[in-house]
């Protein structure tokens, strides 16, 4: 299947990034030999999905449940998401592509904190695809924080209570700006959300592989665009064709 064959592709792509621990697991390797083989497709995805064509990817790469998880994993994922940062940035930079973060920086350690402030400062006039990537991040504390920095306006007087709506909510989110998905992606065969961009995933389209991230590459991204573009996406109205 060429890349000219895709008639529309998704201006946002979302990807649930799930399934390296299996995907070691079946090979009798430690779950962080999957995390450095899913760092592989991370970058392979970012490619694709540049060279597709699409205009915004968030990938979720570490949630605010992901701190559950033994020490020894949560600081191998940090090294490796260090290391990432240090070897991958000067490339995305030099392919256009703006960098954002997503979700509670403050828990992760100092020195990934700079490397990600460092490299949102360095590609922030990029005008290419804008990769953001969900870290720490829990979509309920962030909707609880929107809230929160609402309130403390409306309790100045900076903001009337009557006036709050959707786009004044929307525009507190740490997405602020950024159009909402239009395709979700979930690799390794689980079907639920585990608590990401719930607020922006209102009405997007939903699909599910059992490709374990670790084995995700561009031929599954453009199986699910052709999937996406099958899609009638009607947002509560009639079909498009009646
Ligand atoms: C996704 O793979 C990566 C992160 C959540 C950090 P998992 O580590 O969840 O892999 P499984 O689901 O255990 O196979
Ligand atoms: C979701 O995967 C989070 C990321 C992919 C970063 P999990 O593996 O943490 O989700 P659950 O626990 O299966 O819901
Ligand atoms: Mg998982």
């Amino acid at each position: 299947m060429s890349d000219t064959q895709l008639s529309n592709c998704p201006t946002h792509v979302a990807i649930i990034m799930d399934g390296n621990g299996r995907w070691a697991k079946k090979r009798g390797l430690p779950r962080v030999a999957g995390h450095k083989k899913g760092a592989e497709s991370v970058r392979k995805v970012i490619k694709a999905s540049a060279e597709l064509g699409v205009k915004f990817l968030t990938l979720y790469s570490f949630s605010s449940e992901n701190w559950k998880r033994p020490e020894d994993e949560v600081s191998a994922l940090m090294g490796l998401l260090g290391r990432y940062l240090k070897s991958e940035i000067v490339e995305l930079h030099s392919n256009n592509i703006r960098f954002r973060v997503i979700g509670d920086r403050e828990r992760l350690p100092e020195n990934i904190q700079r490397l990600i402030s460092d490299s949102e400062r360095m590609t922030e006039q990029n005008s290419g695809m804008t990769l953001i990537l969900a870290l720490s991040y829990g979509a309920r504390a962030e909707i609880a924080e929107a809230a929160r920095k609402i309130a403390k306006s409306a309790k100045l007087g900076l903001i009337q209570p009557d006036a709050i709506d959707e786009d004044v909510f929307a525009a507190h989110l740490s997405t602020a700006g950024i159009p909402d998905p239009d395709l979700v992606i979930r690799s390794s065969g689980e079907k639920r959300i585990s608590n990401f961009l719930l607020w922006q995933l209102a009405y997007s389209e939903f699909y599910f592989t059992n490709t374990l991230w670790p084995n995700f590459d561009k031929k599954d991204l453009i199986e699910a665009f052709q999937e996406f573009n099958k899609r009638d996406r009607r947002y509560g109205a009639i079909a498009s064709e009646s």
